[in-house]
């Protein structure tokens, strides 16, 4: 048997190998016949006139210029009548060659998705995949071959608008979801149900200084390499088409215009064989970095250092070819970009079909897909997550999950009976889509629970921003007249997502006052929060019994909601990032370093590394979330508790939902190197497991360490272990350990 499959697999090489073959001389043949114009053609990309993400720059001649073939790629058009209608205009151009279709389709195409933030709070890598996979089949079927997703930014800082669009603060956990979204979306690219994925912003945009978008970032190589660049290797593990640059200035060289992360690092030590993209306009923009004296050196340095292709600077178009001609740019760095664009268009399948994506029969099945909004509310149930449910005064149980024969609900605050909203940032435009029936408010969601049995009272009670009080009166008076509140507040949608940095993100306006005013009526409140991002609300988590983080949840997100307000779904969320007490203690994260003055408990403050004003841990820590069951964890099991690198140790433990009813629990594993050439984290998570439980029964889990967990980059930046002991820890977040034990490596 083993014979037959080691010819199996060399048989797919070998077919693999002359199908690349037959694209590298197919590439070559075309290359030999492309003028110089033609050539800098495809390394041009400009947007449609859909959903502008950008600063447009106004360029009249844009058909013009694709039928003399000098442009070679579009984004920002939507839907199989458009995408056709530019790529006739393609086949119009000498050597026809197809244009590429690129779109942010980041969570969800037509079917919205939970924002990908709130994605990775589900710990759900199968349900992402899903998720990223419904939105390539949905996106594939409106002619688009690519979207510019996933953005695997490690972020530990929430004023950081653009928190919303990635997997939080840790890298283990991002380099997984970051994989997960790869396969997703390529699943076999030159499928037509399939997009090239571009794995953003490479790299390090989410340590911009201050949480300020498009800031600078300054770190050390070390860290770069240990906490920032995991996430782009496992997209790039995972087969990752494409990748985008970003706008950030890394230790003073813009990442467009950077030869060590594009050629150094991406190309040559990766040995990545697609290509890189620019972010909107950042060719251009090195000269407001003050890198480029203009755009023409700035097409001069971007090309030079590995940007393949210029989106919205028109650097490359005015340019290059003047460049090439004084002979300050090769022709090979040209031929080599163009290759790596035209090697992806080829296995696309574009040069036997430019329609191939384009067609209108597949477009319609895929976006009425009953299927599709099916997958996205069971993710979105999975992206909750349960901060808070303790018994109130007066009562004799929890609040959460409500009963749906509870006689009368109040139901207020000034997202319940929104819809777009709940879409969240980087949903796709669809000019023809109606949000009030395409996406379920959360209003709908509970109606389409209880039906007939509960009385649903309504008031808004005030804004979302702004400082007018005048709705609290009805507010209290439909909370006065139900058994149960329900209050839905947080953030509007666009105030989370790119160029949205806010200085404070407390719940904006009133809305925590009306929180106040209503749990001033006695009645038992449960509080939803709608954000892409974690904000501060220290009286409300302090006061109020029940409390969901319900960021953006999508299409389904009303259903979802409901489902999980009413037990339907026990919410199983665990956060992937850590909610600060006030924006003074940003960035805080939960695997810091110890320093020499460690703070012995949450409010010591003398002569230990802390504030004055504040207690020192957050407000609720990375990995935190609650169940409407329990769970134990028991007999924590080493294979053995001294190792040599070489060697593995199998851990096992036992966990046991001691609940009554079913649920899920992420059981993650930590790590902490007690002593290392450099310093190393107080815990670091290193592996977990989702497990669905039915009440009363108990799992034994098992996990695996072995070299890859217990390795770091030292001074020298060489990716090393180190003899030494080690604490191991499996938790329910990063600060509820529940089990503990030591192990030692030894050389
Ligand atoms: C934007 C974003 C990037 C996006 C691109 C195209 O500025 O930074 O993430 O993919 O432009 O919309």
């Amino acid at each position: 048997m083993k014979k037959i499959g080691t010819i199996t697999l060399l048989l797919t090489c070998f077919i693999a190998l002359s199908q690349q073959k037959t694209i590298d001389e197919k590439v070559n043949a075309l290359l030999k016949q492309m003028t110089l114009e033609e050539k800098i053609g495809q390394l041009n990309q400009y947007t449609g006139n859909n959903q502008a993400t950008g600063p447009i720059t106004i360029n009249p001649n844009k058909e013009t210029e694709i039928k003399k073939g000098l442009i070679g790629s579009m984004l920002n058009v939507i839907g199989t009548k458009y995408t056709r209608q530019y790529q006739e205009l393609a086949m119009q151009s000498r050597l026809k060659i197809p244009l590429l279709f690129g779109q942010d389709v980041v969570h969800g195409y037509k079917t919205t998705f939970p924002i990908p933030l709130a994605e990775a709070a589900s710990w759900d890598l199968a349900a992402m995949e899903l998720s990223a996979r419904i939105a390539a089949v949905e996106a594939s079927a409106s002619g688009i071959h690519w979207t510019f997703a996933p953005m695997v930014d490690i972020a530990r800082d929430p004023r950081w608008g653009r928190v919303m669009e990635g997997a939080g603060e840790d890298t283990y956990l991002g380099s997984k979801i970051a994989y997960a979204r790869v396969k997703g979306f390529q699943e076999k690219l030159g499928n037509v149900n399939s997009v090239m994925a571009c794995v953003k912003h490479f790299a390090a945009y989410g340590a911009a200084i201050g949480g300020r978008d498009y800031n600078s970032v300054d770190m050390s190589e070390r860290m770069l390499w240990e906490t920032y660049l995991p996430p782009f290797k496992s997209a790039l593990d995972a087969g990752a088409a494409t990748f985008m640059n970003s706008f950030n200035d890394l230790n003073g060289i813009p990442a467009t215009g950077n030869k060590y992360l594009q050629r150094d690092i991406l190309k040559e030590k990766w040995n990545f064989q697609g290509f890189v993209v620019s972010d909107w306009g950042s060719i251009g923009e090195m000269v407001n970095h003050g890198y480029s004296k203009d755009t023409k050196e700035a097409a001069l340095q971007a090309i030079t250092a590995g940007s393949d292709m210029d989106m919205e600077s028109n650097a490359y178009r005015y340019h290059l070819a003047e460049l090439v001609q004084e002979n300050k740019v090769p022709i090979t760095l040209i031929d080599d970009a163009v290759k790596r664009i035209l090697r992806k268009k080829f296995e696309l399948g574009l040069f036997d079909n430019p329609y191939k994506y384009s067609n209108l029969e597949r477009e319609q099945a895929a976006m009425n897909n009953p299927e599709h909004r099916k997958a996205a509310r069971i993710i979105a149930a999975k992206s909750i997550v349960l901060l808070k449910n303790v018994i109130p005064s007066a009562r004799e149980k929890n609040i959460l999950p409500l009963s749906k024969d509870t006689k009368t609900i109040a139901f207020i605050g000034p997202l319940v009976k929104e819809h777009k909203q709940n879409m969240g940032f980087w949903a796709v435009e669809l000019p023809e889509l109606d949000y009030n029936t395409q996406v379920v408010s959360q209003w709908e969601g509970v109606k389409n629970k209880v039906g007939s049995s509960s009385k649903l009272l309504y008031a808004k009670g005030c804004e979302i921003d702004g400082d007018n009080k005048d709705g609290f009166a009805e507010a209290v008076a439909i909370a006065n007249q139900a058994d149960i509140v329900i209050l839905s507040i947080g953030e509007r949608a666009d105030m989370s997502g790119e160029a949205k940095s806010r200085s404070n993100i407390h719940l904006p306006g009133v809305q925590e006052e009306l929180v106040k005013a209503i749990q001033a009526t006695g009645k038992p409140v449960v509080v939803l929060i709608n954000a892409g991002r974690p904000l501060v609300f220290n009286w409300t988590a302090d006061n109020v019994p029940a409390i969901l983080y319900t960021w953006w949840l999508g299409s389904e997100a009303g259903n979802a909601i409901a489902d999980v307000l009413f037990g339907d779904y026990n919410p199983s969320g665990k956060l992937p990032m850590t909610f600060p007490r006030a924006e003074g203690q940003i960035p805080i994260y939960y695997n810091h370093f110890n320093t020499g003055r460690p703070a012995p408990n949450d409010t010591a403050f003398n002569y230990v590394s802390a504030y004055t004003d504040l207690n020192n841990s957050p407000k609720f820590p990375f990995g935190y979330g609650l169940s409407y069951t329990t769970f134990e964890y028991s007999d924590l099991k080493l294979s053995k508790n001294k190792i040599k690198s070489t060697e593995k140790i199998t851990v096992s433990l036992h966990v046991k939902n001691s609940g009554n009813v079913a649920g899920e629990e992420v059981v993650q594993l930590y790590l902490r190197d007690k002593v290392g050439s450099v310093v190393r984290p107080i815990i670091e998570l290193k592996d977990f497991q989702k497990i669905q439980l039915n009440a009363g029964e108990t799992k034994v889990l098992e996990f695996i360490i072995d070299k890859e967990k217990l390795s770091f980059y030292n001074a020298a930046l060489q990716w090393i272990t180190e003899p030494g002991d080690f604490d191991l820890m499996i938790g329910s977040s990063s600060t509820d350990i529940r089990l503990k034990n030591t192990f030692e490596l030894v050389k």
